[in-house]
This record gives structure tokens, C-alpha cells and sequence, in this order.
């Protein structure tokens, strides 16, 4: 019996280290732990034995079951481990995957909100206002009367007689301004809609507004805060320069330029020579507007302003042409 044992154990040791795939291995097993297998055909039959034989047979033949089913589960490793790739014709399942594309937020939102940001870490917060508005908070609240000449400067869309595509955010100005009575730090982003368009101007755009009205407040807090801004955004020493201008809802009012992000000031094409760029209108609140949302202007002042981000975005990263940003072409989207 002891001899039967050996042998058994070497003819299926033998099969197992020949086996080449799966199917092999389940053969062997059949052969010699299945039901009707060699060695449990000899575990079945221990009773049969003389008694004094039985433990030693018994404790022999686990030994070699144990054995067998060892090296077929190495074998399997082994097998598993090679065949592997080679498991599906034509497909190498041991290659990395196809990534995903990630995506990421349009670089005109990138710099909405880091210009956002920049006024919420000073204390302002955000609003919003319709953008499809009303003549009287486009125009008429901003002491802009129907014939105003400015207007003129506005090419507006107009849904019907008093209704229209708001051209800027400042009508967000007097909505929050009827609503919300002083202290007011507001910021407030959003689109607009002009009927323009060529290299440096799009139908629409986006324009982030910014008002402060309390006590005390003068024109030296909207030069503070804008320089701030100014080095904030663009270069840390950037220089700033106001310019007086004209707004119907400020008094006085000013056009800001930043010193030119490509010369540095010294002059080029960017900047047509001057070594400036307006980036901002602002100025202080016209008291007519404060009268207009019963904000008592003898109480009360405060200082108002408003940017395009797409010409924010065009003077930080370097880009000519306005419309590449609403051409939806991931080889320019894809630089952000
Ligand atoms: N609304 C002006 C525009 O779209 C920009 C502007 C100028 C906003 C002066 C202001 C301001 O709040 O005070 O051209």
C-alpha cells in the first residue's frame, strides 16, 4: 500500500508539472482527488484494512493528498500568471486603460472668479440681476433718460419698448441698492449683451460689478481697493492711473489704466505706444442715483466700478482675438 502511495504521489506530481492550462489541471484532479480518484479510492477503502495498518496508511495518504493539492495550486498560479495576456487574441488586458479626459472650468470663469475673489477677501459679497431687465434699471434708475446721449454708446438688444438684454451689470447696482439700505459691499458678476462684435467685442461678455455705499465713503477707498486689485490680479508692483471720464451714474467719474502687462510701461503695440491699458470704469455714486433708490446722498456716498473679464483675461494670458474664447476649440480651451 505504502508503495501504491509513492507511486501515486510521483505520477500526479509529474501530470500536475506538465500541465499547460486549466483544463489539464482539472483533469488531474478528477484523476486522482475526484470522487471515484486514485487516492480517493484509497481513503475509502482504509476500513477495509488490517487495524493496525490503518493509521499509518490513513496519515500517508492525507500527506499526499495534501502534496497534490499544493503543487496544483502553484501550478494554477503559475499558469494564470503566464497565459495571462496571452488569454485574448488581439487584446493585451496587462496595458493601461484609456484615461478618461478630464475636464476644467472655461477660462473666462477661471478669471470671474479669482477677479471675484479678490473683492469677497475684502470684505464684498455677491449679488446677481436678471439679464433679461428692465429699460428703467439698464437706463433710467442710472440717470441714463431716454435721450441721453449715452445711450448712443450702447447698442442694446431690445426685447420690446421696456424690455431689453441688460448691456452692463450696473442696473445690478440700484436692484440691490432698492432692496439692501447701508452698509452695502457688493460685487456683482455676471453676463451682458451688446450688438458688437469683432475682434475685441462679442455679442456677449461679462462684466463684474462692484458698489460700496456708507458713510464717509470717497474716492481715495476706490483707489485703494482698485490698485489692490489691480496687483492682485496682474503683476504684484503693477502701476495704476486714473483718468477722468464721463459715466451718467457716477460724479466724478474715471476710466483706470494698468501700466501695459507686455512692455512694462515702455511702450508697444499692445498698448498702441502709451504704455497703458484701461481695464475699468468706477467712479463715485451720482447722488441722483442714491436719490433714485431713497438713499439719502447727504448721508451717504459711495463709490461704484465695472470691468469686462474677457479684456482682464486677454491682457493676462496674452490673447489677441476676443472670439476664441466662444469658439468652443479645445486646442485653445485646452491651454487653461
Ligand atoms: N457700466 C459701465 C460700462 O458698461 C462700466 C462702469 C463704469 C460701471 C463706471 C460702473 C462705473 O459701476 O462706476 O461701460
Amino acid at each position: 500500500m505504502e508503495d501504491r502511495l509513492r507511486s501515486i504521489e510521483d505520477e500526479a506530481l509529474e501530470a500536475v508539472a506538465k500541465a499547460q492550462d486549466r483544463e489539464a489541471i482539472e483533469q488531474i484532479k478528477v484523476r486522482f482527488l475526484g470522487r471515484k480518484g486514485l487516492l480517493t479510492n484509497i481513503l475509502k477503502g482504509l476500513g477495509s484494512l488490517p487495524k493496525e495498518e490503518r493509521p499509518k496508511v490513513g496519515k500517508h495518504a492525507n500527506q499526499v493528498k495534501v502534496k497534490i493539492e499544493h503543487a496544483i495550486k502553484e501550478r494554477l498560479k503559475s499558469i494564470k500568471r503566464q497565459a495571462g495576456p496571452r488569454l485574448i487574441k488581439g487584446f493585451d488586458p496587462t496595458l493601461p486603460g484609456r484615461a478618461l479626459p478630464l475636464g476644467h472650468l472655461h477660462p473666462i470663469t477661471q478669471v470671474l472668479d479669482e477677479v471675484c475673489s479678490v473683492f469677497e477677501r475684502l470684505g464684498f459679497s455677491a449679488a446677481k440681476g436678471p439679464e433679461i431687465e428692465l429699460d428703467f434699471y439698464n437706463f433710467e434708475a442710472l440717470n441714463i433718460p431716454p435721450d441721453h446721449p449715452a445711450r448712443d454708446m450702447q447698442d442694446t438688444f431690445y426685447v420690446d419698448e421696456k424690455v431689453l438684454l441688460r448691456t452692463h451689470t450696473s442696473p445690478i447696482q440700484v436692484r440691490t441698492m432698492e432692496v439692501m439700505k447701508p452698509p452695502i459691499r457688493i460685487i456683482a458678476p455676471g453676463k451682458v449683451y451688446r450688438c458688437d462684435s469683432d475682434i475685441t467685442h462679442t455679442p456677449m461678455f461679462h462684466q463684474v460689478e462692484g458698489l460700496m455705499v456708507d458713510r464717509d465713503v470717497s474716492f481715495a477707498h476706490l483707489k485703494g481697493i482698485l490698485t489692490h486689485f489691480a496687483q492682485e490680479i496682474f503683476h504684484r508692483d503693477t502701476s495704476v492711473r486714473f483718468r477722468p471720464s464721463f459715466f451718467p451714474f457716477t460724479e466724478p467719474s474715471a476710466e483706470i489704466d494698468i501700466q501695459c502687462v507686455i512692455c512694462r510701461g515702455d511702450g508697444c503695440r499692445v498698448c498702441s505706444q502709451t504704455g497703458w491699458l484701461e481695464v475699468l470704469g468706477a467712479g463715485l455714486v451720482h447722488p441722483q442715483v442714491l436719490r433714485n433708490v431713497n438713499i439719502d446722498p447727504e448721508e451717504y456716498s459711495g463709490f461704484a466700478f465695472g470691468l469686462g473679464i474677457e479684456r482682464i483675461a486677454m491682457l493676462k494670458y496674452g490673447i489677441n482675438d476676443i472670439r476664441l474664447f466662444f469658439d468652443n476649440d479645445l486646442r485653445f480651451l485646452n491651454q487653461f
